[in-house]
């Protein structure tokens, strides 16, 4: 299932700078250098400001990933090639291809959202498949189906915002920094989810979502009840809303395909809300529940390895016209 030697892991989709060094399934080394302080200045990321930071940060970043792993060069090198900003991509994109002709080894280009399915299979661990899959990160909500590994099928999406978009807007709408879902987090850890009854959307679509009503309810709150908003309880109303209609989409799907696991994965896994949530729908049903552990739910190269380590293993290779793509489907079956 894996390359058998070293594999250099490269992430450069968005702000984060990632390398990382795999053996098989361990992780030796995963290193982040995070834009996140540069970005909250401005609200949200800035494009061009984010490709100037990965072309400072990519060189020592991976120097160190290949120094925490004890080694000199790799023998495959696998890199995030899409989807994603593409001048951030590019620069990831750059470098893999100047390592892997210098030390003339192979090179694959990684889809990032199969990199954030594949941080379940990280140091040993085995999902059982069938596995609903559900991806919720900054920029992306997606349901998908697992029958063999690299064989992903999409159930539903977003219409509109992804989760980790709507928890970083109610963030903002209450003052906090960005990008914020986890500091509303830990916000409405002191706070009444029952509150107000926020919109759950979609509630006849089983697989899609939609998160932008969520935004607009928000607002209102903020503006009737002005500098009396309770902000911990309208925290918690909001995680409240987007757990709910995650966590019971999600098992919904996982009943639907007959699945032995849920495997949930990206930056909003790391949510402690929606873990104990699903945790619990899960165990009623027999279902087994996957979450990556908490430096894995963010962007790191370390899932980009796993990813690219076994479609190395499939035979496959990219070559020096490798090129970044702002967006792509998720790799299907065969
Ligand atoms: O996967 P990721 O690092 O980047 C993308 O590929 O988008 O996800 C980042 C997202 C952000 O929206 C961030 O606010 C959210 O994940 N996030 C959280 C938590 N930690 C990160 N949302 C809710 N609760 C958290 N604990
Ligand atoms: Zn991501």
């Amino acid at each position: 299932m894996w390359h058998p030697g070293h594999v250099l892991a490269i992430e450069t989709s968005c702000d984060e700078t990632s390398a990382a060094v795999l053996r098989g399934s361990s992780v030796l080394s995963n290193v982040v250098a995070s834009q996140e302080a540069m970005h909250a200045q401005w609200g949200g990321v800035v494009p061009e400001a984010a490709a100037r930071a990965h072309v400072e940060a990519i060189l020592p970043v991976i120097q160190q990933a290949l120094a925490e792993a004890g080694i000199e060069r790799a023998d495959a090198i696998a890199v995030a090639n899409r989807p994603g900003l593409v001048g951030s991509l590019s620069v990831g994109i750059t470098a893999a291809k100047a390592l892997a002709f210098s030390w003339g080894c192979p090179l694959v280009g990684v889809h990032h959202l199969e990199g954030h399915l594949m941080s379940l299979w990280a140091n040993g661990a085995e999902p059982e498949l069938p596995m609903a899959g559900l991806i919720v990160s900054g920029g992306h909500t997606e349901l998908v189906a697992a029958r063999r590994v690299g064989e992903w099928e999409l159930l539903g999406e977003t219409r509109d915002d992804a989760a980790g978009e709507a928890f970083d807007k109610g963030a903002r709408l209450l003052g906090l920094p960005y990008p914020g879902g986890r500091a509303l987090a830990e916000l409405a850890q002191d706070g009444d989810p029952a509150w107000r009854q926020l919109p759950r959307a979609l509630p006849q679509s089983p697989y899609e979502f939609s998160f932008s009503g969520l935004k607009t309810a928000m607002l209102r709150l903020v503006q009737v009840e002005g500098p009396n908003l309770p902000r911990a309880d309208a925290a918690a109303s909001l995680q409240e809303a987007i757990v709910d209609v995650l966590s019971r989409k999600a098992v919904r799907a996982a009943q639907a395909l007959g699945a032995e696991s849920l495997g949930v994965v990206g930056g909003v896994s790391a949510n402690l809300a929606l873990r104990s949530r699903l945790q619990e729908l899960c165990d009623k049903r027999g279902i087994a529940l996957h979450v990556p552990e908490l430096s894995l739910c963010t962007d790191n190269a370390a899932m980009i390895g796993l990813a690219g380590s076994m479609r190395l293993a499939k035979g496959e290779r990219d070559g020096m016209e490798l090129d970044a793509s702002p967006s792509a489907d998720l790799p299907g079956p065969q």
